[in-house]
Formats: C-alpha cells, sequence, structure tokens
C-alpha cells in the first residue's frame, strides 16, 4: 500500500470512528442532522478526504473508492438509527405531556350557519329516509357509461354535447356528471331489489345565469320491486313536496320524454304561494315545475341485468336549488353561490 493510499484509508478510519464515538452523546434531532451535512455534505469532511484521491494510480483508486463507500454507509446508517431513536423519544414525551381531553364539546367552525341549500337537502334526504329510502353517494367525477350509456341517453344525444357537458381533459370517457341518474345504475348493479334510494349531490353542466349555475344540486329517487306502479311514484312525491313545504299541496305528472324512464313525466307541484290560485312566483298557471320522473325504461333494466318480465321501478329527480329558492323565497339564484355571509346566516340553521 502506497502512502499516499495509506494516508486517505487512515483518514476514514478516524472519520467512521470519530462518528461512532459523536453519536452516543445526548444530542436533538437538529445537532444529528447538522453532522451529516459535516461528514456527508457535498462539501463535509468525506468529500474532503476523497480529494486525494486523483493522485493515486488506476489500481489503488478501486480500493480506496469501496472502502469510501463502506465508510459511509456505515455512518448514514448510525446518523440514521439515531434519528429514529430521538424521534421515537419525542413522540413517548409527547404522549406523556400532551393529553388531550377527549370529553371536551367540538369546537365550531368560526361560521356556525349551515348553506340553505344544505338545508334543503337534510330536509328532503330526512323527508325519503322516513318513507323506507337508504341514502346513497356516488362519484361526482364519473364515466360516460353511468351518466350516459347505461341511461339509455345514445352517443348523439344533444345533452352529450361539449357546450352541456364538462368533457375531463385526458380523460376520455370521464365527465363531471351532469344529473344524479348514474347513482340509479351504480345502485342496481350494487343492491338487488327490493330497492329504495335516493342520492342528493352536486352536478355539473355549462350554463350561468339567473336560473342556472354550473353546479348545482340535484335529489335523485328510485324505487324497483315488483308490481310498482305510478300511483306509487305520485303518493312518494306528493308526500315529499308536502312534508318540505309545510303543507298539502297537489303534485301533478305531466307527459314528457326521458331517455330512461317510459313512460316520462314532468312532476309539477300546487304553488306554494297562491295554492294554485296563479300568481308572479307560478307565471299564473298554479303550477311549478320542480323535476322529471317516470317508470324505469326496459333497455335501463337490461343494461344492469335485471329481468323486465319481474321488475319494475319509478325514478324521479328534481333540482335542490330550486326547492331552496321555493322553500325560502329567493329569486335568483346566483346568491347560493356569492358565499356573502350576510345572505346565508339568515337562513338561522346551526350547522351540525
Ligand atoms: N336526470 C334528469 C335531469 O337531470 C332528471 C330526471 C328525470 C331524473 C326523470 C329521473 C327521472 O330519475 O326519472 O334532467
Amino acid at each position: 500500500m502506497s502512502a499516499a493510499v495509506e494516508n486517505i484509508v487512515n483518514r476514514l478510519n478516524e472519520l467512521a470512528a470519530k462518528a461512532q464515538e459523536k453519536l452516543i452523546s445526548k444530542m436533538n434531532l437538529e445537532e444529528v442532522e447538522s453532522l451529516r451535512v459535516e461528514w456527508l455534505g457535498k462539501k463535509g469532511l468525506l468529500t474532503e478526504i476523497m480529494k486525494g484521491v486523483g493522485q493515486l494510480s488506476a489500481t489503488e483508486r478501486p480500493v480506496v473508492g469501496q472502502k469510501a463507500n463502506a465508510v459511509r454507509d456505515g455512518i448514514a446508517q448510525s446518523l440514521d438509527q439515531t434519528l429514529a431513536k430521538l424521534r421515537e423519544e419525542k413522540i413517548l414525551q409527547q404522549l406523556e405531556t400532551e393529553k388531550i381531553d377527549v370529553s371536551l364539546p367540538g369546537r365550531r367552525g368560526h361560521f356556525p350557519y349551515a348553506h340553505p341549500v344544505q338545508i334543503a337537502q337534510d330536509e328532503l334526504v330526512s323527508i325519503l329516509e322516513r318513507s323506507g329510502f337508504l341514502t346513497e353517494v356516488g362519484p361526482e367525477i364519473e364515466h360516460e357509461f353511468y351518466n350516459f350509456d347505461a341511461l339509455n341517453i345514445p352517443p348523439q344525444h344533444p345533452s352529450r354535447a361539449l357546450q352541456d357537458t364538462f368533457y375531463v381533459k385526458g380523460h376520455e370517457g370521464v365527465v363531471l356528471r351532469t344529473h344524479t341518474s348514474p347513482v340509479q345504475i351504480r345502485t342496481l348493479l350494487a343492491l338487488k331489489p327490493p330497492i329504495r334510494m335516493c342520492c342528493p349531490g352536486r352536478v355539473f353542466r355549462s350554463d350561468y345565469d339567473a336560473t342556472h349555475s354550473p353546479m348545482f344540486h340535484q335529489i335523485e329517487g328510485l324505487l324497483v320491486d315488483q308490481g310498482v306502479t305510478m300511483a306509487d311514484l305520485k303518493g312518494i312525491l306528493t308526500t315529499l313536496i308536502s312534508e318540505f313545504f309545510g303543507q298539502a299541496l297537489k303534485v301533478r305528472l305531466r307527459p314528457s320524454f326521458f331517455p330512461f324512464t317510459e313512460p316520462s313525466a314532468e312532476v309539477d307541484m300546487e304553488c306554494c304561494f297562491c295554492k294554485g290560485k296563479g300568481c308572479s312566483t307560478c307565471k299564473g298557471s298554479g303550477w311549478i315545475e320542480i323535476g322529471g320522473s317516470g317508470m324505469v325504461d326496459p333497455e335501463v333494466f337490461k343494461a344492469v341485468g335485471y329481468d323486465t318480465e319481474i321488475y319494475s321501478g319509478f325514478a324521479f329527480g328534481m333540482g335542490i336549488d330550486r326547492m331552496a329558492m321555493l322553500r325560502f323565497g329567493i329569486s335568483d339564484l346566483r346568491a347560493f353561490y356569492e358565499s356573502d355571509l350576510r345572505f346565508i346566516s339568515q337562513f338561522a340553521r346551526l350547522r351540525p
């Protein structure tokens, strides 16, 4: 071994010994980290020692290189072990001193009111729950299969056009759901009849004016069993509307078309302001349109593998924002989404 090699190896051994010795003493996490920089950092001792390698012969270099790697790995391992030990000690100490009183009441956020749309949604769900409907949730970012195809909405349908539907860039076939109806499909696939479910949630469409927002809320209802009729549908809707508005209100089913129901019907409710006499809200007609409904289309049952000879069902979907506007007498939908705390606090229901 040449004198130059010997010199470097000796210095490496010294560094290794010094590190072992130093790491036994009591230190905090920051001190250990700064030692790592001092010993192994770019401008640290190891780098300094290895500067001498340039003068060695080609046969000597790998020998010293191997030695240096071993020293570096040994020191790094000791540093890691020391750090791990210190971290554990710190946690144990915190557990000792920072006791949490789990019996204390939780802290409210600094703004204690529920949003009026949330109030409406909670009430609609609770009315349906009392009629035996389970509450389901589905993803807001949805696959076209659930949002359109399985609901019998064909590829050329206008609602699938770019100007109505938000497509997720870079993910083919993925959309922001345009309605809560895809949750019908998810539920039909996940459960077996008899099924009674409702699903409230956010939906998205490319729209913005006094009565349309790009994000709004719907509640979906679905009942599947044997021998279901439109009378069942009308009964549930009448209960839902009357309980929500706190007065007996009639419901009218008006023939319409939806790809996923047959027959389909618009749901109108008796105007809650004039009780059917005609006023400015119902534009003199006495009726207010609040959603769509119908008997589950056989094509939908086929898409999810249900026997249409055995099962029948009804479905409905309505806008929660609209229901909240009617209930609280709000004329511009945009007020819901301007985050004006003076507006929201008027509805004075504390958050649970
Ligand atoms: N999904 C429809 C929409 O957003 C509303 C709807 C109509 C839902 C009829 C239903 C239904 O469940 O049966 O316009």
